[in-house]
């Protein structure tokens, strides 16, 4: 596999799943390693394929050269369908929440998805979860993920639905979105209420980028996610201990993995770096975490269970 992955890349996939240089004590302890496997190289065979159709390609490149003087980047990659995205596979989400897939039982869970993008990654987690409910600030990405099933929430509104979750997910929405520090407010008072777990996912270093900004038209957000360092692990560390411990929620655990992007025709698939940390909130006044359901224990209060 390893190899594979190499060749279609040229990146050390090993590399792919490890940060390069060493953890703080607190990021080692949390740290669960996820591995390469067949459904990441069937996404990069296929991407590949993709990038070396040239007439396919140049097609692509003057449809986007023309939407492009009308619609935002994320808008076009709703209309045209490029751009597909990849961060897990099934078997690696399941891994990650350590879920039994032989007891696990999909009827009635509802899984929320924020700033889901045209549902690929969100895709994933369908088989674990029979309600999918999403958000989206882009319309057209709104249509695509209205399009595959899902309950498109009120982007900005999501937080005073009466839905309860099992799991609420915002993968590499945090530096894109335009208020971070409202965003995990949101996610702390909707996962407390639903007693469930959150997965938040983002590509390190922090680089913010806010494309859709209801407070205006700057890339900027109102306040930057408090990071210091210059490296993947240094920034890893940061977000457990000045960003989500301040915004009570205890680290359960984060893996490494390849957030890839299709390719064009430069290159045949697209890398970065991305964390993703599984949170538990915390009760605001004394900091312990939040009670569980009854069949919960200490060994096994990092996975999502039947009865959440
Ligand atoms: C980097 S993409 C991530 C898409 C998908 N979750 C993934 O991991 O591939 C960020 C997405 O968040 C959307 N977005 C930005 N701000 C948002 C907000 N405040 N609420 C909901 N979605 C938002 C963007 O339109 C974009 O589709």
């Amino acid at each position: 596999m390893t190899s594979q992955l190499e060749r279609t890349y040229g990146l050390r996939s090993k590399y792919w799943y490890l940060p390069e240089t060493s953890l703080s004590s607190t990021a080692q302890e949390l740290f669960f390693k996820s591995s390469p496997d067949n459904e990441t190289q069937q996404f990069l065979d296929e991407s590949n394929s993709i990038s070396s159709n040239y007439f396919w390609q140049t097609v692509r490149n003057i449809g986007v050269m023309i939407l492009s003087t009308i619609y935002s980047k994320t808008d076009i990659n709703g209309i045209t369908g490029f751009g597909n995205m990849f961060l897990f596979s099934e078997s690696q989400f399941a891994s990650f929440l350590e879920i039994d897939r032989q007891s696990w039982t999909s009827a009635d869970k509802n899984v929320l998805d924020l700033g889901a993008g045209n549902g690929d990654i969100t895709a994933h987690m369908h088989s674990f979860f029979n309600n999918v409910y999403a958000t989206e600030l882009s319309p057209k990405m709104r249509n695509r993920l209205v399009s595959k099933g899902y309950t498109v929430l009120d982007a900005l509104e999501w937080a005073n639905t009466d839905v309860k979750f099992n799991l609420i997910t915002a993968f590499n929405l945090l530096d894109r979105h335009y208020s971070p520090g409202a965003l995990l407010q949101d996610l702390w008072k909707v996962s407390h209420r639903s007693n469930c777990l959150v997965i938040v996912s983002l590509v390190l270093p922090v680089s913010h980028y806010v494309e859709f900004n209801p407070n205006g038209t700057g890339t900027r957000p109102d306040k930057f996610l408090n990071v210091q360092g210059r490296t993947y692990a240094d920034h890893v560390h940061h977000m457990i201990v000045n960003v989500f411990k301040p915004a009570n929620f205890e680290v359960v655990k984060w893996t490494r993995l390849p957030y890839l992007c299709e390719g064009d025709m430069n290159n045949s698939a697209y890398y970065l770096p991305d964390a993703v940390f599984l949170l538990k909130s915390l009760n605001k006044d004394d900091g312990s975490a939040s009670p569980r359901t009854a069949t919960e224990t200490e060994s096994n209060s990092g996975s999502v269970h039947n009865e959440l």
